[in-house]
């Protein structure tokens, strides 16, 4: 997820740009770049790392030619980046390329004179950069970005040459025509110097809302780029293309019919767009949790039904040479580590062991080559993990890292990553990050499978499929969350909450629990649902709430029944059960007390959804007890000590 920013107008359009960035800079930090049109020439700077690293970069510069010049100086001072009235902005979260200089946005033709910047995913830029390539352009980044600005530049040769007349919706044309050939998720902005004045963009996928101001205009990821200059706004659909001039915005659709966004004002302060109207990052991050697990899936599979893993130091006979797996992780990212262990044991049948990463190495794991150690972590820096991981290499065990951090520790430190695309999680409670997580522990477990020939392309595609049928039903889910906001006022005042589970459903449970724990500091507990009347059932009050994750009927049926046990069984000693259920599984009602259904979906994949309703309820809870949601104390997003 990146921030992305346009402006044309009658104003320098650098300082502009620049505000905009700073403001969606929680959208993605690993690097930051501007292109300005000053003059018939395209002026550019990027940066690795913060935004104040591209600020001092432009030096005083970014205040334009009257302030940097000497005032003595007889011709006028040339144009500087800081004068030009039309230009885009860019800040990284990092997916394809590490976050360098040469990986930064903007991206530029050869000729220099075209610059595109990119907040998504284009799934088949290895095609269209293998394209490029046999027509002899040398790529400068290891990203999906740069193959656009190549395409945007020659699109427009083409119609030049053609006799198209140069101007803005020259622009617009040579945009319409390189979206035609992309696949994936984009939002882009591109500027052209030979066309001062205008600012293109389009989107799939992925968001862009225009800003409208007297005799200027703003293209932005979201409208806290904006919303100090203008509240009116305009909301752009699906595969559009919209030019921006000072005075004009154009709206068509890819094929070039004029097509129409949704006009709206914006009622939120410019701290509350930051989150998007969302009154904390952990509700946006929960709302985003469909689009973070459709981006981990995208461009995963090769036209062979080959799952594609981002960076791969390992063989695929590495690979077959695996007779053990280990899955090293902390707190959510270990929950996730859980169920991986059913999915990859199940499709691969390799053993596979999960392992707190803190206690891993001081109980002398026996690892050797044929180990593959699994190390999870959303922020790539917990030092747990890396220490975990250091170990194994020592043991000569190989390791793959997922991450959500492109360029961290964790990963750069392993054999192989798949990074999961979910964005910068703001919040300290992990959430998309653990769904995003389970589906790369997903693909990983059918990698291995296919790769020992266990399963075949087309067995993976189906699962893969049923991966992609996901992102829906967890709007659905995320759309019924109002009975949950209820139950969770309703729960806010208990002194205990216990969570159980069976089979995949168990780290389901555990995680609710955890979720709990450090965001209403309320004890809660997580238990495989076999466990309860071997000891921990004696905690049952009446009245204690009891979140029951049940499996789905369809799936491993006794499964399901002996869950149902368990329920009576609580609720027999008075407890009051909250039952996560699938839909139309009709034998659990009578024995719930609150009762969600999640859509029906296969046994393994069952936690991307009913782990939701546990994040709502965790968040509400912390929230009706008036705790500081996004950073509960004692807490830190990320963990770099032992
Ligand atoms: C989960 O909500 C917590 N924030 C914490 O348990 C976290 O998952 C754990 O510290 C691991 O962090 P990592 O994924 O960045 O390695």
């Amino acid at each position: 997820m990146c921030g992305i920013v346009g402006y044309v107008g009658a104003r320098p359009a650098l300082g502009i740009v620049l505000d905009g960035l700073r403001r969606l800079e929680y959208r993605g930090y690993d690097s930051a770049g501007v292109a300005i049109v000053c003059d018939d020439e395209l002026r550019t700077e990027k940066r690795a790392g913060k935004l104040a690293n591209l600020e001092k970069a432009l030096g005083d510069e970014r205040f334009g030619s009257t302030r940097a010049v000497d005032q003595a100086a007889a011709s006028p001072p040339a144009i500087g980046i800081g004068d030009g009235t039309a230009g885009i902005g860019h800040t990284r979260w990092a997916t394809h390329g590490g976050p360098t200089d040469r990986n930064a946005h903007p991206h530029l033709s050869r000729d220099g004179r075209v610059a595109i910047i990119h907040n998504g995913i284009i799934e088949n830029f290895a095609k269209l950069v293998a394209e490029l390539e046999a027509d002899g352009v040398e790529f400068v980044s290891d990203t999906d970005t740069e193959c656009v600005a190549h395409l945007l530049a020659a699109a427009l040769a083409d119609l030049r040459d053609a006799g198209e007349p140069d101007g803005p919706q020259l622009l617009a044309a040579a945009m319409r025509r390189v979206c035609q050939r992309l696949e994936g998720a984009f939002t882009l902005l591109a500027v052209d110097a030979g066309i001062p004045g205008a600012v293109v963009g389009a989107r799939r996928n992925s968001p862009l809302v225009v800003g409208r101001g007297p005799g200027e205009h703003y293209l932005a990821s979201d409208v806290s780029a904006f919303i100090e200059h203008t509240r009116d706004a305009v909301e752009l659909g699906q595969d559009q293309v919209v030019l921006i001039t000072a005075d004009s915005i154009e709206i068509t659709d890819f094929s070039g019919a004029p097509a129409l966004g949704r006009d709206f004002h914006i009622d939120w302060d410019a701290s509350a767009a930051e989150k998007s109207g969302y009154d904390y990052f952990m509700l946006k991050e929960i709302a985003e949790q469909p689009q973070a697990v459709a981006d981990t899936l995208l461009g995963r599979l090769t036209e062979s039904g080959e799952i594609m893993l981002d960076e791969v130091r390992l063989t695929d006979q590495d690979l077959r040479d695996v007779d053990k797996v280990f899955i090293v992780a902390c707190g959510t990212a270990y929950h996730s580590g859980m169920v991986a262990k059913y999915a990859i044991e199940h499709w691969t049948r390799i053993p596979c062991e999960v392992e707190l990463a803190s206690e891993f190495r001081y109980r002398d794991p026996v690892l050797d080559r044929s180990t593959l150690v699994v190390a999870i972590s959303q922020s790539g820096e917990t030092m747990d993990t890396l220490m975990a991981l250091r170990h194994a290499k020592e043991q000569k065990a190989r390791v793959l890292a997922i991450c959500n951090t492109n360029g961290s520790t964790i990963p750069r430190e392993s054999d192989a990553v798949l990074y999961t695309h979910g964005g910068p999680e703001i919040a300290v409670a992990s959430t998309k990050a653990f769904l995003t997580q389970l589906v790369a522990c997903y693909l990983i477990g059918l990698h291995l499978a296919q790769v020992r020939g266990i399963k075949y392309a087309d067995e993976v595609a189906a699962v893969v499929s049923q991966l992609q049928e996901m992102p829906d039903k967890l709007r659905r889910v995320l759309d019924a969350m109002e009975p949950v906001r209820e139950l969770a006022r309703d729960l806010s005042t208990a002194n205990q909450v216990l969570f159980i589970g069976r089979h995949v459903g168990y780290p389901v449970a555990l995680e609710g629990a955890l979720k709990l724990k450090e965001l209403a500091y309320m004890h809660a507990e997580g238990f495989a649902a076999g466990e309860l009347k071997h000891g921990p059932i004696a905690l049952i009050d009446l009245g204690t709430p009891v979140v029951c994750v049940v499996p789905s009927p369809a799936g491993r049926g006794m499964l399901h029944d002996k869950v149902v046990s368990n329920i009576q069984e609580v609720r027999a000693r008075g407890a009051r059960t909250v039952v996560i259920a699938e839909e139309g599984d009709l034998a659990v009602a009578p024995y719930a007390d609150d009762l969600i259904y999640v859509p029906r979906t296969p046994t393994l994949l069952a936690p991307l959804l009913t782990t939701v309703p546990l994040q709502v309820l965790a968040c509400e809870i912390a929230a009706a007890r008036g705790h500081d949601v996004d950073q509960p104390r004692n807490l830190a997003k990320s963990v770099t000590v032992e």
